[in-house]
């Protein structure tokens, strides 16, 4: 069996691909990248690495030749994901791929979270398509507040217009094993998977923890969404980027982030991460 992933050379494909080598033989896998350099290390494990990119699709047909299986991993080019997608999801098809496993984001089809559209639109794309597919609706990493935590050891504060929203995090290792056990496993079909942490926090508690695994203290400062806008706009960056990290804090406010399904530690046989714990190791 040849089983596929895509973005092999980020962050999560990269953990997905050393799962699997864990699971199945290294001549069992293909790392799709943009850039094979970016992949020597996994070459060097005997997995086979295939250049793709999105956007061309005579590369992706020739990337998911003869693969059985393929994971997807959502292109970070926000605003170009649907025709990315969809190329990939159309080459799939062609190639013959028997199993199509795709990382969406919560409740994509019915959230108001800031980034579900896109998701949604592939979502519905790869149920039309004919494919066998599972859905993998990845909730927040918590590395994403890896800057939140590193700031707030110099301010003691968490700043956020997230309210008493609770975000229901895990680590991209703990998602990695969960996709890796999708890909090697039997009885996914057709199953959309609400992936997150066992237990969603709040950012009272995210200050809590930083102050626990620091020793100093830390507290939650909410805010407005026009003071996190003003506060890194002021730091440099663009009104745009700023509005959407402010805009993903009032989906967190609504409820976004929160659900806990369980599906996660169902999937990968063992609690997920805690806050804590990953607050730790993002401290450094
Ligand atoms: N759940 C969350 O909290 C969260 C947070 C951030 C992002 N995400 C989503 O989850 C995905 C994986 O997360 P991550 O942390 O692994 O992100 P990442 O480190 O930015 O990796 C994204 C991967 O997508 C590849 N890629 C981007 N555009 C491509 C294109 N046009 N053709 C082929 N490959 C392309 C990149 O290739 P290169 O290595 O060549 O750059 C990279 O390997 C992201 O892409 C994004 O959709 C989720």
């Amino acid at each position: 069996m040849k089983i596929g992933v895509t973005g092999a050379s980020g962050q999560l494909g990269h953990i997905v691909v050393q799962q699997l080598l864990a699971k199945c033989p290294a001549t069992d896998l293909v790392a799709i990248v943009r850039d094979s350099a970016k992949a020597a290390d996994l070459a060097s494990t005997g997995v086979e690495i295939r250049v793709a990119t999105y956007d061309d699709r005579a590369s992706l047909d020739a990337a998911l030749a003869g693969l059985d299986r393929l994971l997807l991993i959502s292109s970070n080019e926000v605003g170009r994901r649907v025709p990315q997608h969809t190329n990939v999801i159309d080459a799939a098809k062609a190639a013959g791929v028997k199993h199509f496993v795709y990382t969406s984001a919560p409740k994509a089809t019915t959230s108001a979270l800031v980034l579900a559209p896109e998701h949604k639109a592939t979502e519905e794309y790869l149920a039309s398509s004919g494919l066998t597919y599972t859905i993998l609706r990845n909730n927040w990493y918590t590395e994403n507040y890896a800057q939140t935590i590193n700031k707030a050891r110099e301010t003691g504060a968490v700043v956020a217009a997230a309210g008493a929203g609770r975000v229901a995090s895990a680590t991209r290792a703990d998602y990695a094993e969960g996709a890796a056990a999708v890909l090697v496993g039997e009885g996914h079909e057709g199953k959309v998977y609400e992936l997150g942490g066992d237990r969603a926090w709040d950012f009272h508690e995210l200050a809590a923890a930083i102050a626990e695994v620091t020793g100093t203290p830390c507290s939650y400062q909410a805010v407005k969404q026009a003071d996190v806008v003003a506060a890194m706009t002021r730091a440099g960056m663009d009104e745009g980027t700023a509005g959407f990290f402010a805009a993903v804090d009032g989906n967190i406010a609504e409820g976004a982030l929160s659900e806990t399904s369980g599906d996660l530690a169902k999937l990968i046989g063992r609690p997920t991460t805690p806050l804590k714990e990953s607050v730790k190791k993002l401290v450094g």
